[in-house]
């Protein structure tokens, strides 16, 4: 009973005879719901009930009426029915065991003393764009192999929606980089829980329109808490061969084929794919790139990964080429590498990729800085240097988070 009490809430209000003063909301005390058999033949009297009614719980075709009846009508509608009965004593009464709505909740500090499910990564973007629906809505960029959406959070300021260059984070690329899922949604729960009394974060949103999806790769993130922990690549299979994924950070479409920066043998880790851009996962973000290059244009793109502390830029797949704006790319990155230096002491090494670190091919600050036209592309490695690896307790989940955005953050004043 209760359950149709309930929806008949959803009906409105004026369709049901009850007009409440202006921003005043119905009190059910003393209202009951009565069932009502109709004398037969009788038209206008089911209608002079409904008249008499402040609802009909189940409109339509039926062999009784369920109607909601103020005090002052009952006796009224009990004369006009052929017989009724009570189903209900006190509708104002049953709507208050419902309980009261509770204060929106937005997402606290204490998320980020542990690690969770994707499922509850999935609830945290959700709970996080409702506590903030004027500057911020869920975005999605295209689908998994296993046809998860890949979701993120669309953050603006004053200028409103989409009226500034794009800011583009991306996380958990490779499934078993847990800290990286952390740190990608620290960033957006900073941007949104301190506009209000942060004046520097303030300016930061003001300035931009970010994109932040905090798991690209839910196959992978998904298959490292029920299988194996330690799964880098998507979940995609092969008729040839019987070993899965495919590594999303080898297979966008820009220098793809260029040879040495990725493995063409399926089992590898570093698996590119069978041809440019061929796991859905990349088809979606390469549409999200090129869809914000088109628009506002994108300022700046983080790759996040873990581990082993390096702030990188372009290019992976030739380590002797260099953008042109190399010498900004490099001041940004050190800027980043002292303020996270003055937060905790970790220590950051920075430079262009491949000859920092090592060659890949289609990876995805390759395909940002030409194709996606950004001006600054980075690939963040977050701690450790190995002594954990991608498994980083979670005592160091807010260390690594909060020395992170520092870094972030210049890069995003310089910007
Ligand atoms: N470790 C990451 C990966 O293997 C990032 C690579 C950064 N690019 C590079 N050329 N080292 O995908
Ligand atoms: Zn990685």
């Amino acid at each position: 009973m209760k359950g149709l009490v309930i929806s008949s809430l959803l009906l409105p209000l004026a369709l049901a005879g009850v007009v409440p003063r202006a921003e005043e909301k119905v009190d059910y005390s003393g209202f009951k719901v009565l069932r009502v058999a109709l004398p037969e033949s009788t038209e206008d009297i089911e209608a002079q009930i409904e008249e008499l009614a402040a609802h009909v719980l189940n409109p339509g075709k039926s062999a009784h009426l369920d109607v909601v009846v103020s005090p002052e009508n009952i006796d009224a509608v009990t004369a006009l029915a052929a017989e009724s009965s009570v189903v209900n004593e006190d509708v104002g009464a049953a709507l208050a065991e419902e309980g009261e709505f509770k204060a929106y909740a937005v997402p606290s500090e204490s998320w980020f003393t542990a690690y969770h499910s994707y499922a509850d990564h999935t609830l945290f973007l959700r709970d996080l764009q409702a506590g903030f629906t004027g500057q911020s809505e869920l975005v999605t960029a295209g689908s998994s192999v296993q046809g998860r959406v890949i979701n993120g959070i669309h953050i603006w300021g004053s200028g409103g929606k989409g009226s500034k260059p794009a800011v583009l984070i991306h996380g958990t690329v490779h499934a078993r980089e847990w800290i990286t899922t952390m740190t990608t949604e620290y960033f957006a729960w900073q941007l949104l829980t301190k506009y209000s009394s942060d004046a520097t974060i303030r300016a930061l949103v003001d300035k931009f329109d970010y994109y932040i999806m905090p798991v690209v790769n839910p196959d992978g993130f998904v298959y490292t808490q029920t299988n194996d922990r330690l799964w880098r690549k998507n979940r995609q299979t092969l008729s040839s061969n019987s070993c899965v994924g495919r590594d999303i950070n080898r297979n966008w479409p820009y220098k793809w084929e260029v040879p040495g920066g990725a493995s063409t043998n399926p089992c590898s880790e570093t698996y590119k794919g069978q041809a440019a851009g061929d796991a859905p996962e990349n088809r979606g973000l390469v549409a999200q790139v090129n869809a914000l290059r088109d628009a506002r244009g994108i300022r700046l793109y983080l790759d996040v990964h873990s581990y082993g502390q390096y702030i990188l830029w372009p290019y992976g797949y030739d380590c002797s080429l260099r953008p042109d704006n190399d010498a900004k790319l490099r001041s940004l990155a050190t800027s980043a590498a002292s303020a996270i230096r003055a937060v905790s002491g970790t220590g950051y090494t920075i430079g262009p990729a491949c000859s920092t670190l090592y060659a890949t091919t289609g990876d995805s600050t390759d395909y940002t800085d030409v194709p996606g036209n950004a001006t600054y592309s980075y690939t963040y490695e977050l701690r450790d240097t190995g002594t954990y690896g991608f498994s980083l307790p979670a005592n160091q989940i807010q260390p690594t988070v909060r020395e992170t955005w520092a870094g972030v953050v210049s890069m995003l004043q310089g910007a």
